[in-house]
């Protein structure tokens, strides 16, 4: 994966404020895009992002077609300059005209950022890890990671006082990228294949060579530390949650799961389990002692270490999943076709809960971070026959007719038409995996080939 160096050599930072404002300040208000690019875009804003003439490529072929992008950038590395080579770009501009609507839900901004969504997933653009859309009015920064591509800011309003602060910022998270996603498994309704979707998502993907992380954060449960017979660390999960001077690392509550195969190979991730103090744990003193920020808190220290980061979420909407939900990129939520209740609980997550992390998380950082966004929705379990095709249908259009009232939320993306909804079959060998203490996708190769797909659907590229 290309990193993108920090480059040292940087001009002082009110410099780079100062020409932002004043070509700002200078913009007609219906200036064209070749206006909103030649008098602010290529002269102030990318020098402000800390990329120089020979870091940027206008008009860059997405893929083999006549497809193109506005801007892809990239920070030379010793020969490797961006301009000359056109390998590995790693952040793509999509640019607009002033007079572009891009206020949120309008119909210009979902389509630019269906045009930046295209771009990035494009052949050319697979070491992209960052796109931008912007008009000189709003910007948004998308963060991508392999398959997912999320908001990793709200869409931003521009103004010449905070063009400065704004693009900094911006700037921070590209030179910051974390190397990992992190992904929070929930519904707020149990035995719907949460855990066993975390347990085995980790071990397809550390097949793919990822380096993975799950955390067990269901202590009422613990399922997936019993089924993978891990044996917690003298180190507390609690303690290290509770400890606000931050001497304990997150790191000291981690155990290897590791499993060795024929012919010498060995396969292993990470786990934090739950430990007798965490599950033992009242919940007065769980809401007195631990807040959700303290998770992560801790998790961003390990965000370098790992592709993935897997939590294992409670089917409820207390201080573990909110921590867990807080702490991530993008929500997993699998459902069950044959249950109205795993469906309903499913939008709730989507229209209620997660907006309401979405809100917390702009407070919490001055309006500049994001929050988790929810993946569509999956079905785990028993195959879909015609007829019940037809009923979840009816199921899922009520469920999006009454989104869609005051206060309206358009749930479609999240539960695509039912035909496209990615189904998990059910199969024995995962129903019986939990005693066995290993994966199914480890042991069975249509495990395997069925949490392949769903990686596949999901995640990697
Ligand atoms: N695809 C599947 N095929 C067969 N059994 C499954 C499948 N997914 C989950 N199960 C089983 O269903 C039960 C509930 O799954 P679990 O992952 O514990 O749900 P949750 O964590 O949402 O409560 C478990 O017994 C599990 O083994
Ligand atoms: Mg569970």
């Amino acid at each position: 994966m290309v990193q993108a160096p920090i480059k040292q050599d940087r001009i002082p930072y009110q410099d780079l404020s100062d020409s932002l404002i004043k070509a700002l300040k200078e913009l007609p208000e219906l200036a064209p895009e070749a206006i909103v690019d030649g008098n602010f875009i290529a002269t102030s804003f990318f020098e402000a992002l800390g990329f120089s003439l020979h870091e940027r490529i206008p008009q860059f072929k997405t893929g083999p077609g006549e497809q193109k992008v506005d801007y892809a950038l990239r920070h030379n590395i010793n020969e490797d300059i961006f301009l000359h080579t056109k390998a590995n770009p790693y952040v793509l501009v999509e640019l607009k005209a002033r007079g572009t609507n891009l206020t949120p839900e309008s119909p210009s901004y979902k389509s630019t950022v269906k045009q930046l969504k295209r771009s990035l997933l494009a052949p050319n653009c697979k070491t992209v890890q960052w796109g931008i859309i912007t008009n000189s009015k709003h910007i948004q920064l998308f963060r991508k990671h392999g398959k997912v591509i999320h908001p990793a800011t709200p869409c931003l309003e521009i103004t010449p006082d905070n063009v400065g602060e704004i693009t900094y910022r911006v700037r921070q998270k590209i030179e910051h990228t974390p190397k990992a996603l992190t992904v929070a498994v929930y519904n707020n309704k149990g035995g719907v294949g949460k855990t066993t979707t975390v347990i085995n998502l980790a071990a397809v993907l550390t097949r793919h060579k990822k380096k993975v992380l799950v955390v067990d954060f269901d202590p009422n449960q613990k399922d997936l530390t019993n089924s993978l017979g891990i044996k917690p660390g003298n180190q507390s999960l609690y303690d290290c949650l509770e400890d606000k001077k931050d001497i304990i690392s997150l790191r000291e509550v981690i155990s290897p799961y590791t499993r060795k195969f024929h012919g010498g190979i060995s396969l292993s991730f990470d786990v934090i389990p739950v430990d007798d103090k965490l599950a033992q744990a009242h919940e007065d003193n769980l809401r007195k002692d631990l807040s959700y920020y303290s998770f992560r808190k801790k998790l961003d220290s390990l965000k370098s270490d790992y592709d993935y980061i897997l939590i294992d979420a409670p089917p409820n909407w207390r201080l573990f999943s909110i921590s867990a939900v807080y702490a991530s990129d993008v929500v997993l939520i699998p459902t069950k076709h044959n249950n109205i209740f795993s469906l309903q609980n499913a939008a709730v997550t989507i229209q209620k809960y997660i907006p309401e992390i979405q809100e917390i998380r702009q407070k919490n950082t001055q309006g500049i971070e994001w929050g988790a966004t929810a993946l569509p929705i999956f079905f785990n379990g028993e195959r879909i026959t015609d007829a019940a095709k037809n009923r979840v249908k009816d199921a899922i259009a009520a469920i999006i007719t009454k989104a869609n009232q005051t206060p309206k939320f358009d749930l479609k993306p999240y539960f695509k038409p039912v035909d496209k909804i990615f189904e998990l079959p059910s199969n024995a060998h995962i129903a019986n995996a939990a005693f066995e203490k290993i994966p199914a996708a480890y042991k069975y190769q249509i495990a395997y080939s069925y949490y392949t797909e769903l990686a596949k659907e999901y995640f990697l590229q």
